[in-house]
C-alpha cells in the first residue's frame, strides 16, 4: 500500500470578489450552504476519508475560519448552562493540534497557496481542497479519492465532465486510457482559451499530490491569469510520475459562482427531511 494521506491543504486566502458584498467582511468559506459554512462540508469530507491534520493556508480578513473550528467558550458555557445540546456544534470543534494555520502574504495564484504549506506537509502525500467546489456524495469525493489512491497510488485529481463552453475557467485534463472511474492523466492545461481545451474533463477542486510538487512550485513561473498556478505544476510530474482523474460518482456545485450557489443551497434544503418538504411546495408554487 502507498504511504497513507494524513493531511489536507485548504487554500482559503482568496479575496471572494465575485460575492461582494456579502464577503466584504466575510471570508467567502464561512457563507453558509442552508446551516453550515462552505468550508465545514470540505472539513467533513476530509475528516470521512481519513485525514487527520487539516492545514489552512489562511490571509488577513479570514480570522472567522479559525475562530469556527475552535471551541467557543461563552456559547457553550451560555447553552449549557441554560440546559441546552451543544450538538449543533458537531464537526467544528477540533481536536487540538490538528488544525494549523499559515498565511499566505501575497494573492500570487493557488500554486503559490499550496506552496506555502510545504513545511508543514514535508515529505508525504497530501490532499488539496478547493472549498469552493462543494461536493456531496455517499461517501463522499476525497474518501472515493483514496480508495483509489490506496490501490494506484501515484497523484489524483478529481475529474469532472462540463459543458465544452465552460472549459476557459478551469484547469482542464488531456486524457488517456479510461479504466473504470480512472482515467490516465496525459496532459494539463489552466483556462484554456476557448475552443482550444483538450477534452471536456475539468480538474473539479480535490488532489492527493506527492510532494515533489512543493519542490516543483518553489520555481513555478507565473501562468494563466498571472498567478503561480498548480496546474503547471503538476503537469511537469506526468510522465514521470503516475498520474490519474477520478470521476466522482455524486453530485458537485461550483459555488464559487453565484448560480452554483444557489444550486446547492436549494437541492440541499430540498433533501433535509425537517424543511425539505415544504420549500419544495413553495419552489412549485414560484415556478408556475
Ligand atoms: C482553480 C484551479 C483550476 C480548477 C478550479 C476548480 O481555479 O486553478 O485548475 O479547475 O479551481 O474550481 P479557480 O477557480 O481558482 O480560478
Amino acid at each position: 500500500m502507498p504511504p497513507r494521506v494524513r493531511k489536507a491543504v485548504f487554500p482559503v486566502a482568496g479575496l471572494g470578489t465575485r460575492f461582494l458584498p456579502a464577503t466584504k467582511s466575510v471570508p467567502k468559506e464561512m457563507l453558509p450552504v442552508v446551516d453550515r459554512p462552505l468550508v465545514q462540508y470540505a472539513v467533513d469530507e476530509a475528516l470521512e476519508a481519513g485525514i487527520e491534520q487539516l492545514i489552512f493556508v489562511t490571509g488577513r480578513g479570514k480570522m472567522a475560519i479559525e475562530d469556527h473550528f475552535d471551541v467557543a467558550f461563552e456559547l457553550e458555557a451560555t447553552q449549557t448552562s441554560r440546559g441546552k445540546k451543544l450538538n449543533a456544534l458537531d464537526g467544528t470543534r477540533m481536536k487540538p493540534g490538528s488544525c494549523v494555520f499559515v498565511r499566505q502574504q501575497e494573492p500570487l495564484g493557488l500554486g503559490h497557496a499550496i506552496w506555502c504549506a510545504r513545511e508543514i506537509v514535508g515529505n508525504e502525500p497530501f490532499a488539496i481542497f478547493l472549498p469552493d467546489e462543494f461536493m456531496v456524495g455517499a461517501p463522499g469525493c476525497m474518501k472515493q479519492m483514496v480508495d483509489a489512491y490506496d490501490k494506484i497510488g501515484g497523484n489524483l485529481i478529481c475529474a469532472l465532465e462540463v459543458d465544452p463552453s465552460e472549459t476557459h475557467s478551469y484547469g482542464v485534463i488531456d486524457p488517456g486510457a479510461r479504466n473504470g472511474a480512472l482515467t490516465e492523466v496525459k496532459g494539463l492545461v489552466e483556462k484554456p482559451a476557448p475552443g482550444t481545451a483538450p477534452s471536456n474533463l475539468i480538474v473539479a477542486g480535490r488532489y492527493i499530490l506527492q510532494p515533489d510538487v512543493m519542490r516543483i512550485l518553489e520555481n513555478q513561473e507565473a501562468g494563466a491569469g498571472g498567478e503561480i498556478q498548480l496546474t503547471d505544476a503538476m503537469a511537469q510530474m506526468i510522465g514521470s510520475q503516475a498520474f490519474h482523474g477520478v470521476t466522482f460518482d455524486g453530485d458537485r456545485y461550483d459555488c464559487g459562482s453565484k448560480l452554483g450557489f444557489a444550486q446547492a443551497n436549494l437541492a440541499l434544503a430540498m433533501s433535509m427531511p425537517d424543511i425539505g418538504p415544504a420549500l419544495k411546495d413553495f419552489a412549485r408554487k414560484l415556478v408556475c
